[in-house]
């Protein structure tokens, strides 16, 4: 395996968000190296998509912005989201967790709860990617959720056990290194593939909410190059962009 980088993880007990601390981190160090691993405890203001907020009670989960520097045109920017994802599927996998699935676009589930989130910021330069801050959100040893989170879940409560939060860390890192290296040496369609396999609901019949409130069913069939999420209605195939499309579970 070609490894470009070392991980260089860094841990502090509480932040605000590692995504926000890793993106002002750069600001003022923009040499800042790829595979540099922002860690933390707890997170005051821990950041979800669509500016929804993370919960995460002290200590028990892991809360991680990881810094790659993939140098990729802009329109592939969803490969990275492919990658963190896939990563994440392999190691529940490897955990043996059942019914592991890729919520689209950026939520892990096991079966129809979620266990995991990614949150992914990226900074350009010009069309290219020039930064990219991969944040994980993944429930380890908790065990009662108090926010609103739809059906909220975590290796404890799949598996009975409790787990150290950074060994979960570097396994998880081995694993995004194997499918970032599968990028690097050009096995996309690999990425892919899996990627599409593992998605949730696919080619089930579901229902779901568009951004004018309307429901209809459809059936997911897979997502696009630049991230959009390919639903077939009746006879026709229809995709939507992450904010026009919510599923109704
Ligand atoms: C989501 O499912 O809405 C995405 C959640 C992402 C949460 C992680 S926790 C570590 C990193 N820092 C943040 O503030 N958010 C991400």
């Amino acid at each position: 395996m070609i490894r470009r980088f070392t991980w260089d993880i860094v841990y502090h007990e509480t932040l605000d968000s590692t995504n926000s601390f890793l993106y002002n981190l750069l600001n003022t160090d923009s040499d800042l190296k790829e595979g540099y691993v922002l860690r933390t405890g707890f997170q005051t203001t821990g950041r979800g998509q669509i500016g929804n907020t993370w919960e995460s009670t002290g200590d028990r989960n892991l809360l991680a912005s990881i810094l790659l520097k993939p140098d990729w045109p802009v329109e592939e920017q969803f490969v990275i989201s492919k990658i963190i994802c896939l990563a994440l599927v392999e190691l529940l996998n490897e955990m043996n967790l059942e019914d592991v699935r890729i919520k689209w676009p950026n939520d892990i589930y096991v079966g129809d709860k979620k266990i995991a989130g990614v949150l992914i910021q990226n900074v350009l330069k010009g069309k290219q990617i020039k930064a990219s801050i991969v944040g994980v959100g993944l429930n380890i040893n908790q065990e009662v959720f108090y926010s609103d989170a739809p059906n909220p879940t975590s290796l404890s409560i799949e598996l009975k056990k409790k787990y150290n939060v950074n060994e979960i860390l570097l396994r998880l890192l081995d694993k995004l290194d194997l499918f970032y290296n599968k990028l690097l040496s050009q096995q996309k369609s690999e990425i892919d593939n899996l990627y599409k396999f593992l998605l949730f609901r696919r080619n089930v019949n579901s229902k779901f909410v568009n951004s004018n409130g309307e429901t209809f069913q459809g059936i997911i069939k897979e997502v696009t190059k630049s991230g959009q999420l390919v639903v077939k209605r009746d006879s026709y195939l229809q995709q939507f962009a992450f904010r026009e499309i919510k599923y109704i579970l």
